[in-house]
């Protein structure tokens, strides 16, 4: 496999969630993966992971590992990333973090390909992909934005406990058996029990009274779009989905668009699908886009009482969320000639 043409990759991660759906986007994509490195911590050295038919042993993710790899896919913890992206960097390769800690670097470009794919020519060795809500967010926001100004948007979200990797799932997992059974459902992963839940709390509060997943949102939907003065007032809501991050959005817009020119702006856009008939009781819901890369919106409408649009989107977010907006990344990457040369 290795002395195939391609592109050689590592993955720092890939036991975890989202580097499960990461191997297998690689594949579903066919992206030109000319040697695999899965590694992940020392707990999990020497387990297997499987690729396009193969087995592949992990190994511990270590400086020396990235010798030679062109890209290297973080999807662990933010300190793996803060301490070991740079050592890609250095060894001439190119890491895609997933983590939070790169975003807002002036130096690291912060990518959702169809948005801002040329971003990734200011890339000095480390490329960040967004948190998984705001990607959902940005897909749709961005084909009002170039149909008619965004000046304003209030977003509120239901987000998804695989948000929180695997712990997430198996929380929300325990908890249904536990109360199944008669049990008092115990918490560690999230504020307050989230079965038959929702909790106001993504992550952990800051001394301003937003959450550490709401500040996320407004910073980094404004470094993406570009516009560093866009109003975005927020609200991250925690439910008990075990995949697919919903957002309701109420957009102010420099001129008038009516729900119609929104919905055929969004249709048009690549990556978003718009699921709106109400005569049918057709909107996009967490299960249908779970599994899927599209954005789905829905739900778009004027509102009663101003000029305002509300738009509702759903994606997955281990998918486009995650890892389908990463592999996207390394595409451009290969496209643009950054790898693969
Ligand atoms: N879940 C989402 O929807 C989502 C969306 C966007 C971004 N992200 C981000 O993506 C990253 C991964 O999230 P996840 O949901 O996949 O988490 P996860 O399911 O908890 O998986 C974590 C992965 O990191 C590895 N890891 C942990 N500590 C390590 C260490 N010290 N050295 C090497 N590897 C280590 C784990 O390996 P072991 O198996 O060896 O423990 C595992 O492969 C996080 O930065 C997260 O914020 C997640």
């Amino acid at each position: 496999m290795s002395k195939s043409k391609g592109v050689r990759i590592g993955i720092v991660g890939a036991t975890g969630a989202v580097g499960e759906v990461l191997l297998r986007v690689l594949e579903e994509r066919n992206y030109p993966v000319a040697h695999l490195s899965p590694l992940a911590s020392g707990r999990s050295a020497g387990s297997k992971i499987r690729f396009r038919g193969e087995d592949f042993e992990v190994a511990e993710a270590k400086p020396e590992a990235f010798e030679g790899l062109d890209i290297v896919f973080f999807a662990a913890t933010g300190s793996l990333s803060k301490e070991l992206a740079p050592e890609v960097a250095k060894r001439g390769g190119i890491a895609i973090d997933k983590s939070n800690t790169w975003r807002m670097k002036d130096t690291v470009p912060l990518v959702v390909p169809e948005v801002n794919a040329a971003a990734v020519d200011d890339h000095q060795g480390i490329i960040a992909g967004p948190n998984c809500t705001t990607i959902g967010c940005v897909m749709a926001l961005e084909p009002i934005h170039r149909a008619a100004g965004l000046k304003r948007v209030v977003i509120t979200t239901l987000q998804a406990v695989s948000g929180a990797g695997r712990d997430g799932i198996d929380e929300l997992e325990h908890q249904q058996a536990d109360i199944a059974a008669g049990r008092t459902p115990k918490h560690a992963i999230f504020a307050a029990p989230i079965a038959n839940n929702a909790i106001p709390l993504c992550e952990t509060f800051l001394d301003n009274g937003y959450s550490t997943e709401e500040v996320k949102l407004l910073h980094e939907t404004r470094k993406i779009m570009g516009l560093p003065e866009l109003e975005v007032a927020m609200t991250c809501v925690r439910v008990p989905v075990p995949v697919g991050h919903s957002a309701t959005m109420l957009l102010e817009t420099e001129r008038p668009l009516s729900a119609d020119e929104a919905r055929a702006a969004l249709a048009a856009f690549p990556g978003v699908r718009v699921v709106d008939n109400i005569e049918n009781n057709l909107f996009p819901t967490p299960r249908d886009v779970a599994g899927q890369d599209a954005v789905l919106v829905g739900r778009v409408r004027k509102d009663l009482t101003s000029d305002r649009l509300w738009v509702w989107n759903v994606s997955d977010n281990l998918r486009k969320g995650a890892a389908t907006n990463a592999v996207q990344v390394a595409e451009v990457l290969l496209e643009r000639g950054h790898v693969g040369r």
